[in-house]
């Protein structure tokens, strides 16, 4: 233990290092819940790639493993220490580098926050789609990590459609340059495709070239309300057939709903089974939504109320944002499920969520971005009580189960991390997992990045 902190010092200045115990303790979790962590010998925070390299050759040396970590916003537990690593935090290192409109690109560091990234590009009149709830938090470096999604995906993709290259330090410190600045390339395989989504696991990223589109119109969001889930999702079904590109399509339940008023009274409808979020960015937001109003009425809506100004829709969707914090107070605990089903199977998704919410007894709130077919069934359970948490631990699992039957992934967007490894095995298969373990292997011989994740 002195042995590694003297060695991290010397390369090292000393408020980059923090060995207070209650500190670094702070740094054991992300916010995922019921998922293992251990204690952290140090949490250091670099500024420099060369003081990133210093900690990765020092860990090297002495067999330590590394947790790099972000915000520690994602959900599941992919951040979470093991006992006696180095947790690597890349938040100090926040530059935005450089922002192109020619080449519609920014280069940042990893630290940087997503919503401050946006709000700089903005001033340029470009955009930087990927927006997780919690933007206001999360950084771009966790964001690769965890491959994040976000409510705009349904036009404008995930993270992984964005970042063009990546510099990353390896395990055992050298300096790895993958991807491009260009619009396009073709160089080799894809390695920087392969990092987005990699938890942490093959290399600390320390640099991002990240594609920007131009700046949007201000969207305007439609709030649609349903008698029930399957009329909501069969909505979803011919807004997306008839060719429809939205900006945004998210769905929440009553528990949700209810869930929000409760936390900041924003008037939703309570009533209402479902309520559906339909927004367009289009140069004629008001043309799209009464066209999307006609089809949401067609599938049995009761009431399509389009926003009247982007301030209305902004409120649209700070609901939206809050849902899984909401859900959060219904129960002492949550379990958050993050399958994501072909949108065609998205009323079948939400039809057995509810059938297994009966069998266990429990209350499941779901949001979901309904355009992607990503569903967020939270599991709402007194941790308190032993039988309750064990049909929470099953449903939670019987809803990735059934994700998968219906041709689903069990994770969308929140990754794998500890929550989610038996069931990462299950959707692989075995050689599907032998060839990721050789990847890994590849980029880590010694087993020193995040160990204990993904596999
Ligand atoms: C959301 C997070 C939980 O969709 O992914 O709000
Ligand atoms: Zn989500």
């Amino acid at each position: 233990m002195s042995d590694l902190l003297e060695r991290l010092r010397a390369g090292l200045p000393p408020e980059a290092l923090i060995t207070d115990p209650d500190v670094t303790a702070s740094y054991a979790h992300d916010m995922a819940s019921f998922c293992e962590a251990g204690t952290p010998a140090v949490v250091v925070l670099p500024r420099t790639v060369e003081q990133v390299q210093h900690v990765m050759r020092t860990a090297t040396a002495l067999r330590v493993p590394v947790v790099p970590q972000g915000a520690r916003t994602g959900l599941s537990g992919a951040a979470n220490a093991s006992d006696g690593c180095i947790v690597l935090s890349l938040v100090k290192m926040d530059r935005i580098l450089e922002i192109s409109p020619v080449d519609r690109i920014a280069v940042v560091e990893p630290g940087v926050v997503n919503a401050v990234l946006s709000r700089a590009v903005n001033e340029h009149g470009l955009y930087y789609p990927p927006d997780p709830s919690s933007w206001e938090t999360c950084t771009i470096g966790g964001n690769i990590g965890t491959a994040s999604g976000g409510l705009c995906c349904v036009k404008y993709g995930v993270t992984a459609e964005y970042v063009l290259g990546l510099e990353v330090v390896l395990a055992d410190g050298r300096l790895l340059t993958t991807g491009r600045r260009t619009a396009k390339g073709v160089a080799g395989y894809d390695l920087t495709r392969l990092f987005v989504g990699s938890e942490g696991s093959l290399g600390i990223v320390v640099k991002a070239v990240l594609a920007l589109k131009p700046q949007p119109p201000q969207q305007l969001v439609l709030a649609a309300e349903f008698p029930s889930a399957a009329t909501a999702c069969d909505a979803v079904c011919r807004i997306m057939e008839r060719g429809h590109t939205p900006s945004l399509l998210e769905l929440m339940d009553r528990t949700t709903v209810r869930a929000v008023n409760a936390m900041a009274s924003m008037g939703l409808p309570e009533t209402t089974e479902a309520l559906l979020l339909c927004a367009f960015d289009t140069p004629d937001p008001s043309a799209d939504l009464a066209a999307v109003g006609e089809l949401c009425t067609a599938a049995g809506a009761t009431e399509v109320v389009p926003a009247d100004n982007p301030a209305e829709s902004e409120l649209l969707l700070q609901a939206r944002r809050m849902s899984l914090t909401a859900l959060e107070t219904v129960k002492s605990a949550t379990m958050i499920d993050d399958v994501c089903v072909p949108r065609s199977r998205l009323g079948a998704m939400l039809a057995g969520t509810a059938a297994i919410a009966e069998e266990y007894d429990l209350t499941i709130g779901v949001c979901a971005h309904a355009g992607d077919g990503n569903t967020h069934p939270v599991v709402c359970f007194d941790h308190q009580d032993p039988d309750e948490s064990r049909r929470a631990r099953e449903s939670f699992d019987a809803i990735m189960a059934l994700g998968l039957e219906l041709g689903g992934t069990i994770t969308g967007e929140h990754g794998v991390g500890v929550l989610k490894k038996e069931w990462l095995a299950r959707e692989l298969g075995e050689t599907g997992v032998e060839l990721q373990r050789s990847i890994k292997a590849a980029f880590d011989p010694l087993g020193l990045l995040n160990p204990g994740k993904l596999f």
